[in-house]
C-alpha cells in the first residue's frame, strides 16, 4: 500500500470531518522523534493519531504529545508516548551538527535552526562569545562549528541541560572552543566571564530583560554585541523591546544594528530579536 501523503490523508477513513478539521497540521520533528498537541476533543483518537503519524513519515520511531505548555525557569514541557517506542532522548542533525537531547528533561526546537545559523553568520574570527541560557549547546556548537570565534562560553542553570552540553561538545569535537558552564547566567559571569565577551547571546525571551544588567556586564571594557530575544506584539514588534533596553543600558550607548522576527507564538505574538551594538564604558 501507498504511504499516506499527510496526516489527514492517513486518518480519512477513522476521524469524522469535524475531527480531522481539529487536527491542525502542525508538530515538530526531532530526530526519530515527532511531537504534537492534541485538542481535547480528539485525546480518545490519541493513539490512532500518533500511529498514522508514523505511517506519514517512516523514519520516527516514537510520536509524543505535548500535555503542558513549556513552562517553568528550564522551559520544559510535559510529555506523553502516544504511539512507537518509550522514550523521549534522541538525536536531531541540524547545518552539520548533532546534538542529544532528552525531550521530557530540557528545551529544545528545531523552528529555531534558522536564527542560529544566522547569528553563526554574524560571528567574526577570533571572538569571544557568552551564551548565557545555552540548552544543549545548539547556538554555542552551530557558532563553534561555522564561525571561527576563540571560545564560546556556554551557560545553563538547568543540569540536565549541561549533562547533554558536555555530550554534544564532545561529539561535534569543539572541546576547545565551546566551554560549558553549569549554574545561573548571572552568578557565572559575575564570578568567571565578565569583561570578557566580544558578543553575548541572551536566548530566553521570557525573561531576558532580567538579565540585560548582566549581558552588559558580560561584554568587554570597550563594548560589543548582545542578541536580545523579547517578545513583541502588534502594531510595533519591537519598540517597546527598544525602549526597555535604552532604558536598562545604564548609560553606555546603543544602537540597534538588525532587527528579526524569529518566529510566531500566536496571532498578535512574535518570538523577536534586537542584534545591539553596545558602546564602551
Ligand atoms: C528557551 S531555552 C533556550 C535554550 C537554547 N539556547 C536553545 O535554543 O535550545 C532557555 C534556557 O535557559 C536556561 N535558564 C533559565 N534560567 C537560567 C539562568 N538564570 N541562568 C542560566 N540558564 C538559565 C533554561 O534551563 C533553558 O535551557
Amino acid at each position: 500500500m501507498d504511504r499516506p501523503k499527510n496526516l489527514k490523508e492517513a486518518l480519512r477513513e477513522d476521524l469524522t470531518e469535524e475531527e480531522l478539521e481539529e487536527l491542525g497540521t502542525s508538530f515538530d520533528i526531532v530526530g526519530d522523534i515527532a511531537i504534537l498537541k492534541l485538542s481535547e476533543k480528539l485525546l480518545d483518537k490519541k493513539k490512532r493519531i500518533g500511529k498514522a503519524l508514523m505511517e506519514v513519515h517512516g523514519n520516527l520511531s516514537t510520536v509524543l504529545r505535548q500535555t503542558s505548555p513549556v513552562s517553568g525557569e528550564f522551559r520544559t514541557r510535559d510529555l506523553e508516548v502516544i504511539a512507537g517506542e518509550h522514550k523521549t532522548v534522541t538525536e536531531h542533525k541540524e547545518h552539520g551538527c548533532v546534538f542529544r537531547v532528552d525531550l521530557a528533561k530540557v528545551y529544545f526546537s528545531p523552528r529555531l535552526a534558522h536564527e542560529r545559523f544566522i547569528i553563526a553568520q554574524k560571528v567574526n574570527p577570533g571572538e569571544v562569545v557568552t551564551n548565557m541560557f545555552a540548552g544543549v549547546g545548539c547556538y554555542s556548537i552551530v557558532i563553534g562549528r561555522h564561525a571561527e570565534p576563540e571560545k564560546v562560553y556556554s551557560i545553563d542553570k538547568n543540569s540536565d541541560a549541561v549533562s547533554y552540553m558536555r555530550h554534544n561538545i564532545r561529539v561535534n569535537k569543539l572541546g576547545d572552543v565551546v566551554i560549558p558552564i553549569e549554574g545561573d547566567a548571572r552568578e557565572a559571569i559575575d564570578e568567571y566571564i565578565g569583561g570578557k565577551s566580544d558578543r553575548v547571546l541572551m536566548p530566553l525571551p521570557e525573561f531576558g530583560r532580567e538579565f540585560f544588567d548582566s549581558a552588559l556586564e558580560a561584554l568587554k571594557p570597550e563594548g560589543g554585541i548582545i542578541h536580545f530575544y523579547d517578545y513583541g506584539e502588534e502594531p510595533d514588534l519591537f519598540k517597546p523591546s527598544f525602549d526597555f533596553i535604552k532604558s536598562a543600558s545604564r548609560g553606555r550607548s546603543v544602537k540597534l544594528k538588525d532587527k528579526r522576527v524569529v518566529r510566531s507564538y500566536a496571532p498578535n505574538l512574535y518570538h523577536v530579536v534586537l542584534d545591539l551594538e553596545v558602546g564602551a564604558k
